[in-house]
């Protein structure tokens, strides 16, 4: 007979609606109960984890006038073992702490499937937050056509499954349906992140190579989105959208950022997009590129929107093992927001170039560093669920890497608690869940 349990210290409980989500956030584990079934837990833990059956019988009976046999309440406690709620011995608890899935993600190979490519970082727009902004029109050397078409190949050889066209403006390059031919096959899948001030002269040209095509806008209402994306080409987006709804409805979406000048209408505007376009919508916040704009950050909560969803998370990111990113010379890179001189981490031209990637202090410390790591992090109840944050957040801002988004964090653990307690939380998704 069990006499006794272990736990995390740091459960945590939150309400539901009618329901309760119990968070060991040591364990990852994830529960949703009912009153009683959070009576019981509460009670166990209030008791140091002692297991008195008859006793717990008599406090269901006096607490919900409601019959809890011993055996009742014996299955239970081993339904809530089975999920990693309690443990069973002292050494269990400790032994999950620190257990394979942690070392799992500590084990991956860096093996690229996504490649973000920069063919030019040439703009015709001067959006208000570009990440880019310091790339943008700064002259850099782009490499030809042929040579773009052989980097593609040899990506694709390496692995490389999915092509994201980014920029700058991707669509500057005049020859970017030689390259999409190449880059799309039956293989691989294809995006284009594009302001869209281009596209409708190209259309017909890029889009039987394309599986997708994300647009950059962020309000219907002109002067708005000038205030964040300039003036030029607001006109020609408009006959894109028409042209778009016709039959292009499941590959192209609107993607808007989000800043103090729009996000009063962005539900509204989005609303608008998928009336009467019928075009799907993303929003992302407004990501400061310095310290001194943390301020501009609006925390506008998606969390209780459909499809809002969380998921484990040890490792930050997938820069640098996941994915990487290729600037218009050539140059690797972690990722698209961390273009920079000294965040290169190869040149694709280089016959060595996977050495050069594998060898990268930069990539290493991508493919090392885990939550756990990060000081700031490693006693946060939610930090299985953050991950610590963006990592060219965390190198942008504070100038160092393996710094914790701090200036995130109350957002955040807003953002998790209301996603695990909203309605609209898949539970399905998650390994341990419910009775
Ligand atoms: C850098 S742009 C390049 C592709 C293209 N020029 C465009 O605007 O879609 C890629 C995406 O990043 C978004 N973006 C740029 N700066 C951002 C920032 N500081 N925070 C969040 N998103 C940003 C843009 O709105 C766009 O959707
Ligand atoms: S259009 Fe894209 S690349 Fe150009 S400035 Fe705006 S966000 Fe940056
Ligand atoms: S960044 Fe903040 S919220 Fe995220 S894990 Fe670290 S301390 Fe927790």
């Amino acid at each position: 007979m069990l006499k006794k349990v272990y736990y995390d210290d740091k459960m945590l409980f939150l309400k539901r609606n009618k329901d309760h989500v119990i968070v060991s956030p040591e364990n990852f584990s994830y529960i949703k109960v009912n009153e009683e079934l959070k009576f019981l837990i509460t009670s166990i833990m209030e008791n140091d984890g002692q297991i008195e059956l008859d006793e717990l019988s008599d406090k269901i009976l006096h607490k919900f006038s409601k019959k809890a046999t011993p055996q009742e309440i014996s299955v239970q406690i081993n339904k809530l073992i089975d999920t990693h709620i309690f443990f069973q011995k002292h050494e269990d608890l400790i032994l999950n702490k620190n257990n394979s899935i942690k070392e799992n993600y500590k084990n991956i190979d860096n093996n690229p499937k996504e490649a973000y490519i920069h063919m030019s970082l040439r703009c015709n727009l001067n959006c208000s937050y570009c990440y880019n902004k310091e790339n943008i029109n700064n002259g850099q050397h782009e490499l030809d056509t042929k040579t773009w078409i052989d980097i593609i190949k040899t990506l694709q050889n390496e692995g490389i499954d999915h092509f994201i066209f980014t920029g700058g403006e991707p669509l500057i390059r005049d020859d970017i349906v030689d390259i999409l031919k190449i880059a799309k096959t039956s293989n691989t899948k294809t995006g284009l992140l594009t302001n869209g001030t281009l596209l409708y002269n190209k259309f017909e040209e890029v889009m039987p190579y394309l599986d997708y095509v994300t647009l950059s806008l962020d309000s219907l209402n002109e002067m708005t989105n000038t205030l964040n994306r300039g003036q030029f080409g607001f006109k020609s987006i408009l006959t894109l959208l028409e042209r778009a709804s016709k039959d292009s409805k499941d590959k192209v979406s609107v993607r808007s950022v989000i800043t103090k000048n729009n996000v009063a209408e962005i539900e509204q505007f989005h609303k608008i997009i998928k009336d009467k376009y019928g075009l799907r919508t993303t929003s992302v916040g407004y990501l400061p590129n310095k310290f001194d704009e943390i301020n501009k950050y609006v925390h506008y909560d998606d969390s209780t929107c459909n499809g809002s969803n969380i998921g484990i998370r040890i490792k930050p990111c997938g820069a640098c093992t996941n994915l990487i990113a290729i600037g218009p010379e050539g140059n690797i890179y972690p990722c698209q927001c961390l273009i920079s001189k000294e965040n290169t981490i190869g040149n694709i031209l280089n016959d060595n170039w996977k050495q050069q990637v594998s060898d990268s202090r930069i990539t290493k410390l991508f493919k090392n560093l885990t939550v756990d790591d990060i000081e700031y992090c490693k006693d946060c109840e939610i930090r299985y669920f953050c991950g610590g944050g963006c990592r060219a957040l965390a190198h942008n801002i504070y100038g160092d890497m393996s710094e914790a988004v701090k200036f995130l964090c109350e957002f955040q653990k807003k953002r998790v608690r209301n996603i695990l307690t909203s309605s609209n939380f898949k539970w399905e998704d998650f390994n341990h869940q419910h009775f």
